[in-house]
């Protein structure tokens, strides 16, 4: 379990994340949505020991993790992939997989984790392991495809075999969603289910795809302005008037009331009542 107690990141004098408490169950698929600038990718670098935070807490198992490295939190098994993936773009989506932790602290996680020195004793195993990843994902065919050649898409299903090389508990993704076609969010969304049951595997996922998000997680966490707003099912969030006014505005959302008092008088006989949670769910899609 991972919880995180008043957490604060300011840059200069902007508390991006202000006082964000929360916590992802192991076993759990937690999702975590909000408007864009809620301070979500900045939670997560918190979190995964790209910055410092300002202020208060975060463990894992009990364990205070706050302020580790990357690398540190590598070690224990935590993860994060990034908003836009990192791929080595002239390296085959094979290779892209074989890059293993050269194991140097001090180094970066990118270095350490995506280090170009492969070990060389271990390269068969690793063929083994990154072909059964291949499979896992359902992109075998993509093998020997450079890896810069791929689609967003399937970039970030790379991205999420790359945790499978390591013994990840708990992955952290953001936005896997973002610039992905539906059948390819399906393929990412299958592997998510499938690691987290099969493997054990805890995620706390960040994304705008309020369709995939219902689907997979659960429960769900809403920030805005740097904390967070509210937490619970999927269903229950979607119904939440906070919420909603957090996605989209009170002027938007004293627009769609208005409209449908409109709406009602005109079709009192009727009885025709569309709700607020329609609008909401219209918006998301577009
Ligand atoms: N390195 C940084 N320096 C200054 N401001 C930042 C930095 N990173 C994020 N911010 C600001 O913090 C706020 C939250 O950003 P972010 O965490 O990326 O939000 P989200 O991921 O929810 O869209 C935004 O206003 C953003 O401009
Ligand atoms: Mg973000």
């Amino acid at each position: 379990m991972i919880r995180v107690e008043n957490l604060v990141k300011s840059f200069g004098g902007f508390r991006a994340v202000d006082g964000a408490s929360l916590t992802i169950e192991t076993g759990s698929i937690t999702g975590l949505i909000g408007p864009n600038g809620a301070g979500k990718s900045t939670l997560f670098n918190v979190i995964a020991g790209v910055h410092e935070p300002t202020e208060g807490r975060v463990t894992m198992d009990g364990e205070d993790i706050t302020g580790l490295k990357p690398h540190e939190l590598f070690h224990k098994g935590l993860l994060r992939t990034f908003q836009i993936a990192h791929e080595f773009p002239s390296l085959t989506v094979r290779e892209n997989l074989m890059m293993v932790p050269a194991d140097q602290p001090g180094e970066t996680l990118w270095n350490t984790w995506f280090g170009r020195k492969t070990i060389r004793k271990n390269e068969a195993e690793l063929l083994k392991k990154a072909d059964e990843v291949l499979e896992f994902l359902t992109i075998s065919h993509l093998r020997d495809e450079k890896a810069g050649n791929l689609s967003g898409g399937q970039k970030k299903l790379l991205e999420l075999g790359r945790t499978m090389m390591v013994e990840a508990k708990i992955v952290f993704l953001d936005e896997v969603g973002a610039g992905v076609n539906r059948t390819l969010l399906n393929t990412i969304g299958d592997a998510i289910v499938r690691l987290n049951k099969e493997r054990g595997y805890t995620f706390c996922v960040i994304e705008h795809d309020m369709d995939f998000i219902g689907r997979l997680c659960d429960p769900v966490i809403v920030m805005a302005e740097g904390h967070v707003l509210a937490q619970g099912s999927a269903d229950h969030i979607m119904e939440n008037e906070a919420v909603i006014e957090a996605y989209l505005g009170t002027g938007l959302k004293n627009k769609v009331k208005a409209e449908e008092t409109k709406e009602k008088n005109l079709h009192e006989d009727h009885g025709a009542q569309p709700g607020l949670g329609d609008e909401a769910g219209k918006g998301g899609e577009a």
